[in-house]
C-alpha cells in the first residue's frame, strides 16, 4: 500500500492577499496634509528622488497608505516604518523572526481575523494575549482584535513584511488541513487482493485507515477515542473510492451523531486500507486546540467489526 499526498484544489488557490490593507490618509477632501506634510519635507532633502516621491503620491492618492507607499516604492523599509509606528504609538518593536510565534498564541484568534488586521499573536500568558500589529494607528483592526479574543491584548509593532510570512505560513497549514491523501495499492497488493476471496474484501493483515493517515501520510489525523468508534474526531472525507461495506459500529455512530447526509464523510478508524481511495484529511490536531490526536488506535478495527452496508 502506499500513501501520497496531493494537492486538493483549495491548495491551488491563491494565497492570503499580502499586501497591505491599506489604511487611506486621504481626508474627505482628498487630501492628506499630514502625508503631504511628509513628502515636502522629504522632497526638500532631495534625500529622494522627485520620480520616487511622485510615485508615492500617485499611491497615497489611490487610497494606500504612506508608510506602505514609501516601503512599496523601496524608500523606506518594512522595519524601519515599523519602528517609525513604534516610537509614534509608544509602544514595543517585536522582532518575529528571533522572539518566535507560539503555536498555543496564534490559535486565539481566527486566521481571517489575523489577516485583515495584519496581526500575529506571538505569546500569551495568564490572560494576556501579546499580539504584534503592523499598524498600531489602525483602530478599526484593534477594535477587531480584541472582540476575537477573550484575551487581554498587549500590543507591540511588527514589521509588515515579518507578519505578512507568518500569516502566509498560518495559512499554508490551514489549507494543508484540507489536503487530498491518496491511498494507492501497489502492484504486490493489487495482486495479493486479486488473489482474495470473490467477495474483493480482504481477509489479510491490512492497515486502518486511521494509522495509516498517521504513519504513511504524516496526517495528525485526530482519534480521541483511540479507535473505538466512539467519537467520530477520525472522520474524513472521501473524494474517490469510499469503501462500500460499512461496520455496524461507525453505521450507527453516524447516525447517532446526525452524520449520514453528509457524503462521502466516514471514520478512518473504521476502515481498512484495501483498495485506492483518495480523501481529505478534515479533523486533524492542528488547530483542533486539543492537547495530543489521542490514544493510539490499535491495529485491528476495534469493536470486532461487524460489516454490512451504508443502505
Ligand atoms: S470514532 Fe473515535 S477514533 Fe474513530
Amino acid at each position: 500500500m502506499k500513501l501520497t499526498r496531493v494537492l486538493s484544489a483549495d491548495e491551488t488557490a491563491p494565497g492570503p492577499d499580502t499586501g497591505a490593507p491599506a489604511r487611506s490618509l486621504a481626508t474627505p477632501f482628498g487630501v492628506d496634509e499630514t502625508a503631504e506634510l511628509l513628502l515636502d519635507l522629504l522632497e526638500a532633502t532631495t534625500l529622494v528622488s522627485p520620480a520616487a516621491i511622485a510615485e508615492v503620491r500617485g499611491r497615497t492618492a489611490n487610497g494606500t497608505a504612506v508608510t506602505q507607499a514609501l516601503i512599496d516604492e523601496g524608500v523606506a523599509t518594512s522595519e524601519g516604518v515599523a519602528r517609525m509606528l513604534a516610537v509614534r504609538h509608544h509602544l514595543p518593536v517585536i522582532d518575529l523572526p528571533s522572539v518566535g510565534v507560539a503555536v498555543d498564541a496564534v490559535q486565539l484568534i481566527p486566521v481571517q481575523t489575523l489577516e485583515r488586521s495584519v496581526a500575529i499573536p506571538y505569546a500569551v500568558e495568564d490572560d494576556v494575549l501579546r499580539v504584534a500589529v503592523a499598524d498600531p494607528g489602525n483602530l478599526h483592526a484593534i477594535d477587531e482584535l480584541r472582540l476575537a479574543t477573550k484575551h487581554s491584548l498587549e500590543l507591540g509593532v511588527a514589521s509588515r513584511d515579518d507578519i505578512v510570512a507568518e500569516l502566509q505560513r498560518l495559512a499554508r497549514t490551514a489549507e494543508a488541513i484540507g489536503s487530498v491523501v491518496a491511498v494507492e495499492m501497489d502492484e504486490e497488493d493489487a495482486s495479493a487482493d486479486d488473489l482474495e476471496a470473490d467477495d474483493g474484501i480482504s481477509d489479510g493483515p491490512l492497515v486502518r485507515l486511521v494509522n495509516a493517515l498517521e504513519d504513511d501520510a504524516r496526517i495528525d489525523q485526530l482519534h480521541a477515542c483511540g479507535g473505538n468508534a466512539r467519537c467520530t474526531t477520525c472522520r474524513v472525507q472521501f473524494t474517490a473510492g469510499e469503501p462500500g461495506r460499512i461496520t455496524q459500529a461507525e453505521k450507527e455512530l453516524l447516525a447517532a451523531r446526525a452524520l449520514t447526509a453528509h457524503p462521502g464523510l466516514r471514520l478512518s478508524c473504521q476502515i481498512l486500507c484495501d483498495h485506492d481511495m483518495a480523501l481529505k484529511a478534515i479533523s486533524r490536531l492542528a488547530g483542533s486546540g486539543r492537547v495530543d490526536a489521542g490514544k493510539r488506535p490499535a491495529d485491528d478495527i476495534q469493536p470486532p467489526p461487524v460489516w454490512t452496508t451504508k443502505e
